[in-house]
């Protein structure tokens, strides 16, 4: 922290992980302060602990913003795979993965070519992302390096520490959405020495997922990876029966498709895979092993008629994977965070795993931050961190008012909160220690 950084501080009831409650168990790795104060100086947490022990330690005159009892503080949240220049198509009826892709998804991308269409909707999503809570996100832009360029812009000018990558297509695809093998190195190549640690900006290598790669291509993402090795790799796998099926044929060569990826060297930490829902022992065992992360998208999942992701069998102590939530907008069907978790809820029980609120909090925040191997730097409120806050107003509507009256502990309040609350919820949402969004004022009652 500089030394002559101004402290601002908030103050609220607040949550928070110091470890993994999947393998730690809730009691040794949850921190709930009934009454806070965060302290933020250099776009960092310069103090976090109970309000009554941290008042006299700030500098005088500090601004400490009260959020009232009905408030809770906590790390923003982590969507670890959506696809920004999907956000115009959200919401598109009537298709499952492979036909929504050609009806709806190539077609929208192809407007990407033009960077002034890229720019207001990069503005348009990092509102919304911002208006639900989220402050880093593992996006996709489009095949046109001008679709990375104006996204990263945007989220540079909003503070935001963000993941995201030019898409790499080379068959299987409409030529206004196709680049070639040489043209994916190329361009990513210099879009990762223009952005990649650039302030808070984050490169993926982007393969879209394996059917619309050559053999070649995805050797070209495996070269970037080896090249830049604190990169992100992002891609899909086994989401759709139909899927699974054409990646096995297109490369018969390999034991399944996890390993297509694997043999082009792109798993390892760092590397995170949309959806999951029908990896075999053996697939779930190669993630654990390279410390591959998987992007649960369960509103995607059930809005595609994809399944219900078995998230206690990912997260076995025995092998653990690394699991992180996301919306994967547009095949998902919302940017509100509490929604996600609500469907992830749903999948879940559809397994026979009954998520609880306490751990499905954990993922949306410190457990997207581990997936994305990013957990010494976001994901968590304590000192040193990087102050991106999300605050949550628990009686948001007229019914979650009335149904907090009945909430007997903590564990209740927050299973309400994820199972009735919305965008709604979020009355403030802070990056690198500044305000970036500010509910305006809502009455009822
Ligand atoms: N698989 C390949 N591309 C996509 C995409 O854009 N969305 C989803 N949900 N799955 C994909
Ligand atoms: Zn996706």
């Amino acid at each position: 922290m500089a030394a002559a950084a101004r402290v601002t501080a908030i103050r609220g009831p607040a949550l928070t992980y110091t470890g993994d409650p999947f393998q730690q168990g809730l009691e040794a790795t949850m921190r709930y302060e009934p009454d806070a104060i965060v302290a933020m100086a250099g776009g960092r947490i310069a103090h976090f602990g109970p309000a009554r022990a941290l008042r006299g330690k700030l500098p005088r005159g500090t601004k400490v913003e009260d959020h009232g009892r009905d408030a809770l503080i906590m790390a923003g949240f982590v969507d670890c795979h959506v696809h920004y220049p999907q956000t115009e198509i959200i919401g598109a009826y009537g298709a499952q993965l492979l036909d929504w892709l050609n009806k709806y998804t190539f077609v929208a991308e192809q407007r990407f070519a033009d960077e002034r269409h890229a720019r207001a909707a990069a503005r348009v999503f990092l509102k919304e992302c911002l208006r639900n809570g989220i402050t880093t996100a593992a996006v996709y832009c489009t095949v046109h390096p001008q679709s990375v360029d104006a996204f990263f812009e945007e989220s540079t000018r909003l503070g935001l520490r963000m993941i995201a990558g030019k898409v790499l297509m080379d068959r299987n695809a409409p030529a206004a959405v196709s680049d070639t093998a040489q043209r994916a190195y190329d361009e990513s190549k210099a879009l990762i020495a223009r952005w990649h640690g650039r302030g808070r900006s984050m490169y993926a290598i982007t393969p879209r997922f394996a059917p619309t790669s050559t053999p070649e291509q995805l050797a070209a993402a495996g070269a970037l990876k080896r090249e830049h090795p604190d990169c992100f790799v992002q891609s899909h796998v086994s989401e759709n029966k139909a899927e699974v099926e054409w990646a096995r044929a297109l490369f018969p060569g390999r034991r399944d498709y996890l390993d297509v990826y694997d043999h082009y060297g792109l798993l390892g930490r760092r590397a995170v895979y949309g959806h999951c829902l029908h990896l075999s022992e053996r697939e779930l065992a190669r993630m654990h092993e390279t410390g591959t992360a998987i992007a649960h998208c369960p509103t995607s999942n059930f809005f595609l008629g994809s399944g219900a992701f078995d998230l206690g069998k990912a997260t076995r102590t025995e092998r653990p994977v690394r699991v992180g939530l996301a919306t994967d907008v547009g095949g998902g069907t919302t940017l509100s965070f509490l929604q996600t978790l609500n469907e992830a809820y749903k999948a879940a029980q559809m397994n026979g795993y009954s998520l609880s609120a306490g751990h499905a909090f954990y993922l949306a925040t410190r457990g997207g931050a581990h997936a994305l191997d990013l957990e010494d730097t976001i994901g968590s409120l304590a000192p040193g961190m990087e102050a991106d806050l999300v605050v949550l107003d628990l009686k948001s509507t007229p019914l979650i008012a009335f149904r907090m009256r009945h909430a007997a502990d903590l564990a209740e309040a927050l299973f309400i909160q994820m199972t009735l609350g919305d965008d709604r919820a979020v009355r403030a949402t802070y990056a690198a220690g500044k305000r970036v969004y500010a509910r305006p004022a809502q009455r009822f009652g």
